[in-house]
């Protein structure tokens, strides 16, 4: 079984974060989204993994993942020279998907599954696509992914991406297990009304040709993080659920730690709360501040006397004298700072697609 993990595409839906941050890196409970996809495939023993790169982020992607050593994999770079569509990103992996069956997973999605239990489905199934779906309620949802029609079985009769008038209730969920009898079905299909070569319509055409294609329903929760809301939502459910506490960093004691709290190397708290679950990560300086609950702060930030809370704070922010923080999303390299001089006056060098609510 080999695996391949889609971090092309543009990242449109979250900027300005992604201005210069690739998606799939932009950290959950401070790990890359994409980190979360190659631990699945790792803990399933894949160890041929290809991932897919565009021309603009692709070298990021590279130099956060390397060679893939670090979960014992041999990662192939894969250059998709345009987001021509998921299963576009299939076809230009043929050479290093050969006659092997694959799992497919999109880089920017997490989902809590494992992957071993799906694949023992593959084989148990006999499947030719084995598709996670979710039930989902809101309509609006439906509309923006795939959509799975099922008989009364259970059995999946159709398939359509993001439809205006959805015929059933489960999502793709954006993993997918596949025999080489996809590379056939995509070869059939043409490029959507969006200019797309969908795997959604390549599933749908295994299904033409008399293929077999199961359902596996999902349990687990799953989150693209690729919005604000979902990112901070992502965070949260990360941070509960497997935040490991641990302290490496150094906390003063006029400081107080309560709940699940990570605080990564070189970090130093002084005079300040830490209400879990928080994960701090390297070389960060907290000093007379509340941080948390559900808060992630990136490598390097300095936080003085403010208050953060169900945030993400990336890298190497610089946040002083700011009272109350929430339900907030900040890129790296940001200054936030109240003057206590001048209170009243809002004083802003703020980039492009920013979005600020006061
Ligand atoms: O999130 C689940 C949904 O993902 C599914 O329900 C849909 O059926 C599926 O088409 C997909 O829809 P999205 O519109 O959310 O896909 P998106 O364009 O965000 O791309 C998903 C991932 O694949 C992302 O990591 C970027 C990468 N990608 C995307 C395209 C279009 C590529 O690597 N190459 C591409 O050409």
């Amino acid at each position: 079984m080999k695996a391949l993990v889609l971090s092309g595409g543009k990242g449109t839906r979250l900027k300005p974060l992604t201005n210069t941050l690739t998606k799939q890196l932009v950290p959950v409970a401070n790990k890359p989204i994409l980190f979360y996809a190659l631990d699945q495939v790792a803990e399933a023993g894949i160890t041929d993994v290809g991932i897919i790169i565009s021309p603009e982020t692709g070298q990021s992607v590279k130099e956060a993942v390397g060679d893939g050593s670090r979960w014992g994999c041999s990662v192939t770079y894969i250059l998709q020279p345009e987001p021509l569509g998921l299963a576009h990103a299939v076809k230009i992996a043929r050479d290093f998907l050969g006659d092997s069956p694959f799992v497919m997973h999109l880089g920017d999605t997490l989902v809590e599954v494992s992957l071993s239990q799906l694949i023992g489905r593959f084989h148990e199934t006999g499947s030719d696509a084995l598709i996670v779906l979710k039930e989902v309620s809101d309509p609006n949802i439906l509309r923006k992914v795939g959509v799975v029609q099922l008989n009364r079985a259970g059995e999946v009769v159709s398939l359509e991406e993001k439809p205006q008038e959805p015929k059933g209730r489960h999502a793709l969920v954006g993993i997918y297990i596949f025999t080489p009898a996809s590379h056939e079905a995509i070869t059939r299909i043409k490029p959507s009304w969006r200019g797309e070569l969908e795997i959604t319509e390549a599933i749908q055409e295994l299904l033409n040709m008399g293929r077999k294609v199961n359902g596996y329903f999902l349990d687990g929760w799953w989150l693209d993080a690729g919005k604000k809301d979902d990112l901070l939502t992502a965070n949260r459910v990360v941070l509960d659920r497997f935040l490991k506490p641990s302290i490496r960093g150094e906390i003063d004691d006029k400081s107080k730690v309560s709940g699940k709290v990570e605080v990564r190397e070189r970090a130093l708290i002084r005079n300040s709360v830490l209400q879990g679950p928080v994960s701090i990560a390297e070389d960060c300086v907290i000093i007379d501040s509340h941080i948390g609950p559900s808060t992630s702060i990136g490598r390097g930030t300095h936080i003085e006397c403010s208050f953060v809370q169900h945030s993400v704070i990336l890298e190497n922010c610089s946040i002083i004298q700011v009272e109350r923080i929430t339900d907030s999303l900040i890129g790296s390299e940001v200054t936030l700072r109240r003057d206590a001089h001048k209170s009243g006056n809002l004083r802003f060098f703020v980039g492009d697609n920013a979005k600020i609510e006061l």
